[in-house]
């Protein structure tokens, strides 16, 4: 009902509509449109009311919930059902408990603030509350093999950094998922799976983007490793029209996969990396080395090559060793 509340508010731009009016259209009575008006109030939009005219909507909360998510969607699936909690522990856990229920392929959980957001590698994942995109994709993919399921990950990397070069902003992917800007990370992804040998139940794309953080507002600890896309851009973003763009362009890339495979989201991956062609240093479970990453092969491991011969890197931290410095990133 608020969602259909605010359709007509918004429908009406700058003109006031009256409460008998939005009652009508809506089936339902003035005490309940009244009920729903205070309600929005109190989530933070700002709805003026006028005596004989009714309401006009002045300004809608940067919110990421359904009510403001929903309208901006060009999705067909992926969005289409959205789990929305003011706070969470992690929207990652949150969408495992929702496909155990049974949600749908393509919902979509989202967050303002994560008490105890899960990174890779054990690692957490810090967020100030309001100032980032937090949310988990559940996939439910066919005819795809649980080995495929990591390049989900490159998918979703590639996904999010479409949607900020056509925000002009110049970001890249070091593999396998992270996206960085001037050597800082932006976006970190977690995907997780549920599946039987031969079955993918689903998959969980856990995606955090820094978006509206101010230097200050990163720990110490990070702000020699961290940024945000409003750093980068000098101004803040809008986290809704976002979102909704990466929603847009996670479809487009699933489906493409579903009907051709991998092969093309390993392709734009190639063009988008940051960590092809450079000296890196692998960090893997049981050993650390260094060469030069050469390519991803059709697993989405990354080929490295060292001076004693070529290592494939399936899992692992790399990092980036500047030429001629000794400091990596
Ligand atoms: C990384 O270590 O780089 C991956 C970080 C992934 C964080 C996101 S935030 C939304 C989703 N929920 C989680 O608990 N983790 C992922």
């Amino acid at each position: 009902m608020r969602q259909e509340i605010l359709r007509l508010l918004r429908q009406a731009g700058d003109h006031y509509i009256s409460g008998e009016e939005i009652a009508e259209g809506l089936g339902v009575s003035r005490t309940a449109v009244w009920k729903h008006i205070k309600e929005l109030r109190r989530l933070g939009y700002d709805i003026v009311s006028q005596a004989h005219s009714g309401y006009r909507l002045e300004k809608a909360p940067d919110l990421l919930t359904p009510e403001e998510v929903a309208p901006l969607l060009k999705t067909e699936t992926i969005g289409r059902h959205l789990l929305y909690q003011e706070e969470t522990r992690s929207t990652n856990e949150d969408a495992k408990a929702a496909a155990a229920q049974g949600a749908p392929d393509g919902t979509v959980v989202l967050t303002e603030f994560q008490g105890t957001g899960h990174g890779r590698l054990s690692r957490g994942w810090f967020c100030p509350k309001g100032k980032g995109i937090l949310f988990s994709v559940l996939l439910r993919p066919q005819r795809i093999l649980p080995q495929d399921a990591p390049k989900y990950t490159l998918l979703a990397a590639v996904a999010v950094v479409r949607a900020c070069r056509a925000r002009g902003l110049e970001v890249g992917i070091k593999w396998p998922n992270d996206v960085l800007a001037d050597g800082k990370k932006l976006v970190g992804i977690l995907t997780e799976m549920s599946a039987e040998m031969e079955r993918i139940h689903y998959i969980i794309i856990g995606i955090g983007i820094n978006v509206n953080i101010e230097a200050a507002a990163f720990a110490p600890e990070l702000r020699e490793t961290a940024t945000s896309l409003a750093l980068l851009a000098g101004k803040p973003l809008d986290r809704r029209a976002m979102l909704a763009d990466i929603l847009c362009e996670m479809e487009r890339l699933t489906a493409g996969v579903q009907a051709q495979g991998f092969a093309l989201v390993l392709d734009e991956w190639r063009r988008l990396s940051l960590t092809l062609g450079q000296e890196v240093r692998v960090l893997g479970v049981n050993e650390t080395f260094t060469g030069r990453a050469v390519d991803i092969d059709a697993d989405g491991a990354l080929l490295v090559d060292t001076g004693e011969g070529r290592r494939r890197v399936l899992a692992g931290d790399v990092s980036i060793r500047p030429a001629g410095a000794r400091q990596e990133r």
